[in-house]
């Protein structure tokens, strides 16, 4: 067991740690800036130093690089310490337009942070006149803001370490360094998955979503247009930390009320989506079965993952399942179904999600993604331009009284909620399929070998008489892994299940930012996904299959048919192509 002296704290760990993660885990907090837990490694912004006296010595070290040693003595803030913050501080602040008013990080910056702990201040401010030259707004899912970025790097790890597609780089241009994709290309021309890991890597307000607040704003503003949202399941996890309600709070109920109070005329859940998705997928499934393939069937729910098999493994295309997005099927359904029962022209229906996901804007605007003529969802908001929006309009979230969705499109099953985690697209598909398959209402239907946050999770699964290998695969970077170290061919997989961001949408690009410091000592993701998770356990089984949830029987029933016939095919699916 090591010894390590921390500001006098004695602390003991057989851990290969590091001081600032050892220090941190003790409730000791030491200023970061380009460390992040599982992505340090790309550049030393030397904000972390701290004083360290070991074998005879005292000298001046990085504690995110610096190992804990039996015998260290650590010091934090001695005078030479926080001289040294505050002039690294002041040197960022100098080419940092320091604008926080306005600035969509203001409330969780760690930058801003770290100014006013140092107090630290410019020699001579940064003043932009025209931010143009500074500003890539190309990608309709992401955009950098060049006069915030600090140069930490953090975006440039995060890409590589979770997505492998290394889209990200530092270059030189005008003898400036600069943050910027490969060949200086748009986002939609790289590799890029449009993940958004790398904006929630980001310190400051340099990477964000491109937003769409305006346009989701004017169209509620517009009488003439019928404005429905819904939200994705993650973003019920995820959305009450923007208002200080800390990890791992269900705010469901306080969201609808919300997005009434904002203005938008009907309230649905992309959860009763992700049960249209279930309904089409498990029987594309089936068919699969009794047509002997092709295998494996991926899910196909995620736009990281989709751009991931359209760049790096086309081969695979043909195995992607063609039931739509739980965002684009709830699209369809808005543009056609709800119309119908409604009784409005499909023309005035105006559709907004709010999403855990950046890929998810991009998604939407896919030329594919339209169904008579219509755009399937006219605009998507991420978690954050969902708490900003409340924020403008004043609304005392953490106050508001629950509410229910309204019922025609946001009724949903436990199945389509745990969607928003790794491993629940598989579990919901495989409670329906083995229902549909055996003709029973089957009551052992908790799946946990695919619940978790292991990169690569594995079950064999009895569906009737026949045993089929299903895998779900959490993270890109784990799916390239998967594919080029051939374990996919190792034996016969029938269904997969790959999701871009780590953990699932819980932990997407669009979802709030966690800091440094929480991420190393909150299992952040554990407790989103817990939301969803006790909201599936808490209701009875019949409401945790996708198929039992009453909202979808009516739809098929009343005006779809059978899944994946007629109907049903035209409407919710289609055929990845290269
Ligand atoms: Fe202020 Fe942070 Fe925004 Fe910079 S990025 S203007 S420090 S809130
Ligand atoms: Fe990399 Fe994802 Fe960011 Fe693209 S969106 S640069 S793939 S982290
Ligand atoms: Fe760091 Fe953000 Fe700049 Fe990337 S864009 S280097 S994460 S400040
Ligand atoms: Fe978007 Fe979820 Fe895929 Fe991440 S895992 S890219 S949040 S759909
Ligand atoms: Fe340690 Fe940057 S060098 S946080």
């Amino acid at each position: 067991m090591k010894k390590i002296v921390i500001d006098g704290d004695v602390i003991e760990t057989d851990e290969n740690i590091s001081i600032l993660e050892l220090a941190r885990k003790n409730n000791i907090s030491i200023p970061s800036l380009c460390f992040l837990e599982e992505c340090n490694g790309v550049t030393k912004c030397a904000v972390c130093i701290v004083e360290i006296s070991y074998e005879g010595k005292t000298k001046l070290s990085t504690s995110c690089t610096t190992m804990a040693e039996d015998g260290m003595v650590v010091t934090t803030n001695s005078e030479k310490v926080q001289e040294m913050v505050k002039k690294r501080i002041s040197t960022l602040l100098d080419k940092h337009e320091f604008k926080c008013g306005q600035c969509t990080r203001r409330e969780n910056c760690e930058f801003l942070k770290l100014v006013i702990k140092t107090k630290a201040r410019a020699s001579k401010p940064f003043l932009v006149q025209d931010k143009t030259p500074y500003m890539d707004t190309r990608s309709v899912s992401i955009q950098i803001d060049r006069t915030k970025c600090l140069e930490c790097g953090r975006c440039i790890d995060a890409c590589k370490k979770k997505t492998g597609t290394c889209t990200l780089q530092f270059e030189r241009v005008d003898g400036k360094r600069i943050v910027t994709q490969v060949e200086g290309k748009k986002f939609e021309d790289t590799n890029c998955l449009l993940c958004g890991q790398c904006v929630a890597a980001c310190p400051v307000a340099a990477l964000t979503e491109k937003t769409e607040l305006d346009k989701v704003k004017e169209a509620i503003a517009d009488p003439n247009k019928h404005v429905v949202v819904a939200m994705a399941p993650a973003v019920r996890a995820s959305l009450g930390e923007l208002f200080n309600m800390g990890y791992g709070e269900d705010v469901t109920g306080k969201a609808y009320t919300a997005l009434r109070e904002l203005g938008f005329d009907k309230v649905f859940d992309i959860n009763f989506g992700a049960d249209m998705t279930i309904m089409e997928e498990a029987t594309e499934l089936i068919h699969r079965i009794q047509e002997a393939g092709p295998f494996p069937m991926f899910t196909s729910c995620c736009p990281g993952w989709i751009r991931q098999v359209e760049n790096y493994y086309p081969q695979y295309l043909k195995n992607l399942s063609t039931a739509k997005s739980p965002q684009q099927i709830f699209g369809v359904a808005t543009k056609t179904y709800y119309p119908a029962i409604a009784n409005i022209d499909p023309k005035d229906v105006y559709t907004v999600t709010i999403m855990p996901c950046t890929a998810k804007k991009y998604e939407a605007n896919l030329s594919y993604n339209e169904t008579n003529g219509l755009r399937e969802i006219d605009a998507v908001l991420t978690t954050r331009e969902l708490a900003k929006m409340i924020k403008d309009a004043k609304i005392a979230f953490a106050k508001l009284e629950d509410s229910e969705a309204d019922p025609a499109m946001g009724m949903y099953s436990g199945a389509g909620v745990i969607f928003g985690a790794t491993g629940g697209v598989m579990e919901a598909a495989l409670r329906t399929a083995k229902d549909f398959v055996e003709n029973k209402d089957l009551k052992d239907i908790d799946y946990t070998e695919v619940r978790g946050f292991k990169g690569v999770k594995e079950a064999t699964v009895k569906i009737g008489d026949n045993e089929y290998n299903v895998a779900v695969i959490n993270g890109a970077k784990n799916l390239s892994e998967f594919i080029e170290s051939g374990k996919i061919n190792e034996k016969q997989y029938h269904f997969i299940e790959v999701m871009a961001c780590p953990g699932g949408c819980i932990n997407g690009g669009g979802q709030p930012h966690v800091s440094s410091e929480i991420r190393t000592k909150n299992d952040y993701k554990k407790l989103r996904a817990s939301v969803l998770y006790n909201q599936d356990s808490s209701r009875s089984v019949a409401k945790r299959k996708s198929h039992q949830n009453p909202a979808i029987i009516k739809m098929y029933n009343d005006y779809v048919g059978k899944p994946g016939e007629g109907n049903a095919h035209e409407l919710f699916h289609h055929i990845y192509e290269k």
